[in-house]
């Protein structure tokens, strides 16, 4: 699911700069970009589109914001290997809330998985601070993973929601690892399972996890002048009941 998001992200960024019909520069910010998954392909977009077609010559600034220094070794290999002149990028290992940049600068702001990693405490700053950040026509550009909607006053509800949303996708993971016969893909379906009880423990603690609902997401945006044009569940897709789900969104600055 993951992979889906981020190719439906890096498509999406690729049609939006052939649009828009750039002829100078692209100024990107992405926020947690972890080991580089997204960075990588939509810098692989940018350059096919520069080599393949004379008429964009696209210079582009990319600042990566990543909180958790583990992940530079994969980012400062992803600047090694796009050191081009028509690509600047730039890594600053900081928190994105506390971090000083410089206002209505970004064309696209983009964060794949990142969201739910802010404080509740900290949400509404979280986007608030994105729609400040974004130049007249910026869009804000991410993949999320939304839960049942619950009373965010009311922990018990929080639980109660995380719960159903995590076992959702331990059930179907577990399903899928029960009726494959390739032993890789297993293993996958095993690791998955595995990951999701972690976030579902961390969620509970309140530790590093903070997953809101649609409907909060959609809420602190608006407060923040963001207007969310796309919203797509892409999935899981069997819906009378409200499991939650991950998400492809757009917002721009209203
Ligand atoms: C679930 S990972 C997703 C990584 C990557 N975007 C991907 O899709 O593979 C979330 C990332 O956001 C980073 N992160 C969390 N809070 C952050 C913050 N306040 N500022 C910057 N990065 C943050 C984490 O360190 C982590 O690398």
């Amino acid at each position: 699911m993951q992979n889906k998001i981020i190719n439906e992200i890096a498509t999406y960024i690729k049609e939006k700069i052939m649009d828009a019909n750039f002829t100078n520069s692209l100024k990107i910010l992405e926020i947690g970009p972890g080991t580089g998954l997204l960075t990588n392909k939509y810098i692989n977009c940018i350059n096919r589109i520069n080599e393949n077609n004379c008429k964009y010559r696209l210079f582009c600034e990319i600042d990566l914001i990543e909180i958790n220094s583990e992940n530079n070794l994969f980012l400062e290999n992803v600047i090694k290997n796009n050191q081009n002149q028509k690509m600047t990028i730039n890594l600053y290992n900081e928190n994105f809330i506390a971090k000083n940049l410089e206002k209505k600068s970004y064309d696209l702001i983009l964060s794949s998985f990142t969201n739910h990693h802010i404080q509740y405490t900290e949400v509404q700053l979280f986007y608030d601070k994105i729609s400040d950040l974004l130049c007249s026509k910026g869009k804000f550009i991410f993949g999320e993973e939304y839960v049942p909607h619950f009373d965010l006053n009311n922990d018990a509800e929080r639980i109660r929601s995380l719960v159903i949303y995590h076992n959702r996708i331990i059930f179907e993971a577990t399903s899928n690892m029960l009726f494959s016969n390739n032993e890789i893909e297993k293993n996958c379906f095993l690791k998955l399972t595995e990951l999701e009880h972690i976030s579902l423990q961390k969620g509970i603690n309140k530790d590093g996890e903070y997953k809101v609902s649609e409907k909060q997401a959609k809420s602190s945006m608006k407060e923040a002048k963001l207007n969310l044009v796309i919203c797509n569940k892409i999935g899981p897709k069997d819906d009378d009941v409200d499991w939650g789900g991950v998400y492809f969104c757009v917002a721009i600055t209203e």
